[in-house]
């Protein structure tokens, strides 16, 4: 029996995951493992559950005992490791549960799929990670590279750079076929609306106030979901074990561009009194806030011929439309947690906007 363990894949990406894995390969037998967080949501995979080779396992992947049945069970001999806390501000207000997932979780899943697998070579732990885990770059530095040094800046960023090491330490004492990939900041569809652009798309479509951090300057390269996830399915199938592959979009872009991009396709497709543009708001910073990332995507392309196909401003527009199509889905999962969250974030953020 075979059978590729989907870890978070309720979540943004590790869902996308599901949907492109089970396209690409119809017949295979796919486990998705959730705790289903605040921010994982069965919803996002409706369109895969009657599947035939699909089972939905409803755990924590720091629960040793159900993640080894699992294992067994379901024959599982391929893992691509999605679940995460992944949202940086909550880790600023909560560390521990950053800690507690992130580091315990994949040391978890890790130990666990070593025994199972008891040395055999042919099966795969694929880590998905974050480009966050380099720390920043100044306006003119060189991208990161696989070989750049860890630097994590944020209770996030540290989590995951501890996991990438324990997975790291799994390959070279243990012999375990780990691959890693550290990605830059994806967009697409369900998307937890925490994250800057689905906030500020939902945001201005209530007439809130589109909170942009500092002066807006702050870079970030941005991907689409969906060339985040064939870059991952490539990892998987031909990547070299013990090996890191950085994945990125080669499209950096600072915030205020994004928030004046969304504002300005949401003036053509849902046009209000005034421009969305006049909800902006400067407010204060996020402590700690890296101010640009950047990926050196040379090794995925040269070695595994992946790069990324969707330009942005046809993701982005994209992006919108699906926001657009799917209010209901951003109603039902923003719970009273999302709320209580919402109010802690932004509550005390001084509007530093002048004019
Ligand atoms: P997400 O927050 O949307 O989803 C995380 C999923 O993990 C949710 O379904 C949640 O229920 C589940 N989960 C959380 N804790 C769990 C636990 N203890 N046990 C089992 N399941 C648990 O995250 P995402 O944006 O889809 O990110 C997925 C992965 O990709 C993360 O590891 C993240 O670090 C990494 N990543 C994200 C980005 C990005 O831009 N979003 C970029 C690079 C890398
Ligand atoms: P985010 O989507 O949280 O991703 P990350 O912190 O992992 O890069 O934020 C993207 C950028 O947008 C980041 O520089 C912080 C900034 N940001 C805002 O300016 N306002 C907001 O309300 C949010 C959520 C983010």
């Amino acid at each position: 029996m075979s059978g590729l363990l989907i870890t978070g894949g309720a979540g943004f990406i590790g869902g996308n995951f599901v949907r492109h894995w089970l396209r690409e390969h119809p017949r295979d037998h796919v486990v998705v493992l959730d705790a289903l967080t605040y921010a994982g949501n069965l919803e996002s995979l409706d369109d895969v559950r009657d599947h035939a080779g699909f089972r939905f396992v409803h755990a924590d992947i720091c629960d040793r005992e159900t993640v080894a049945r699992v294992f067994e069970e379901e024959g599982i001999d391929r893992v691509t490791h999605f679940a995460a806390e992944s949202h940086v501000d909550r880790s600023i207000l909560g560390p521990a549960e950053f800690v507690r997932t992130n580091i315990e979780g994949t040391f978890t899943l890790l130990d666990v799929a070593r025994q199972a697998w008891d040395g055999d070579r042919n099966c795969r732990f694929l880590h998905v990670s974050t480009d966050e885990v380099y720390g920043s770059l100044t306006a003119d530095e060189p991208a990161f590279t696989e070989t750049h040094p860890y630097r994590p800046n944020s209770p996030y960023s540290a989590s995951k750079a501890s996991s990438d090491h324990l997975v790291r330490a799994w390959f070279e004492t243990y012999d375990m076929p780990v691959l890693t990939t550290n990605c830059s900041n994806n967009y697409g569809p369900f998307q937890f609306p925490e994250k800057l652009i689905p906030l500020v798309i939902l945001n201005a479509l209530e007439g809130k106030p589109l909170p942009v951090y500092g002066d807006g300057s702050n870079v970030r390269d941005w991907l689409h979901v969906e060339d985040h996830c064939r870059g991952i399915a490539a990892v998987l199938e031909r990547g070299t074990p013990g090996e890191v592959y950085n994945i990125g979009g080669d499209n950096e872009r600072s915030n205020i561009e994004i928030v004046q991009l969304l504002c300005d396709h949401l003036d053509r497709l849902r046009p209000a009194e005034q421009s969305y543009r006049e909800l902006i708001r400067f407010v204060t910073d996020r402590p700690g806030h890296d101010f640009r990332y950047a990926i050196d995507s040379g090794k995925i392309q040269r070695e595994l011929g992946w790069r990324p196909e969707i330009g942005f401003d046809e993701g982005l527009a994209s992006t919108i439309d699906w926001y657009l199509d799917h209010l209901d889905w951003c109603e039902r999962i923003r719970s009273g947690e999302y709320r209580r969250y919402y109010e802690r974030q932004y509550a005390d953020r001084v509007d530093k906007s002048t004019g």
